[in-house]
């Protein structure tokens, strides 16, 4: 299973962080995404010949042809994609704007989508593409207020998981999305003020590393929760 190439974004800090460094432990090969040029050279310590960095915000116009041009440059093959990055505005939804909205929509959806098109012509076969969701946007769960655009925004994803999974069967390449609860980073600091996780970033990346490596031998096309309650 060792020396696949995986794309992960969000791998400057919290649980992506975590991904990254157990799938370099695993012996994988990782192309490491955010925004935070910074942070991505801290992780790159870890295994400089298994990390290539790209300091990248995905929501801008230029970042699909920053990664074909990447993919093209170095002659490179993908076995994984994670879509980890995430944005969590925390507000009443009366005080909501559109802009925030959007904003939630770009990171959480729209950037998923491009990416994903982008890339698919560099996947190898049996390839997987995993959608890092929450439970916020789990059909049935506990909703909290503060999370609207946030929620609907994981949902979406969730569902773009299904129908990729359908589009993509002839092409043998495989998509899931796994619904986390709560695990602590700053992110859940900002959704939920006070409360104690019960996982770690560390806890939670071990087990999103070896469901991206090989979960898909198991699942397609599924939502699945990680959950130990809602929020925790
Ligand atoms: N923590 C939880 O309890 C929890 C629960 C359910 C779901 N999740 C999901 O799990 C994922 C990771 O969450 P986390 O708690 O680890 O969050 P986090 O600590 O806030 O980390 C978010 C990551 O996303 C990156 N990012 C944000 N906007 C970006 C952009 N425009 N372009 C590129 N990278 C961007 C950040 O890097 P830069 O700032 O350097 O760009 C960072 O690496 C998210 O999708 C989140 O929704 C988390």
């Amino acid at each position: 299973m060792s020396d696949k190439r995986i794309l992960l974004t969000g791998a400057s800090k919290g649980i992506g962080y975590q991904i990254a460094k157990s799938l370099v432990a695993m012996g994988h090969q990782l192309i490491a995404i955010a925004r935070s040029e910074k942070k991505l050279l801290q992780l790159k310590e870890f295994a400089p010949d298994q990390i290539e960095i790209l300091a990248l915000d995905i929501t801008t116009d230029d970042s699909a042809d920053t990664l074909k041009n990447y993919f093209i440059e170095h002659d490179l093959k993908l076995d994984a994609l994670i879509h980890n990055a995430g944005l969590l505005i925390n507000k009443p939804f009366m005080d909501q704007t559109d802009s925030d909205w959007r904003k939630q929509m770009e990171v959480n959806l729209f950037a998923p989508v491009t990416i994903t098109r982008t890339l698919l012509p560099f996947f190898n076969e049996g390839s997987h593409i995993l959608s890092i969701s929450s439970m916020g946007g789990y059909q049935g769960s506990s909703k909290f207020p503060g999370l609207s655009a946030y929620s609907v925004s994981k949902g979406a994803l969730s569902i773009l998981s299904e129908v990729l999974a359908a589009e993509l069967s002839n092409q043998k390449i495989k998509s899931n999305a796994l619904c986390l609860g709560a695990v602590q980073t700053e992110m859940l600091v900002q959704a939920f003020p006070g409360f104690e996780a019960p996982l770690s970033p560390k806890e939670m990346g071990d087990y999103i590393a070896n469901f991206a490596v090989d979960g898909h031998r198991f699942y397609n096309g599924q939502i699945l929760p990680v959950t130990l309650g809602n929020p925790g």
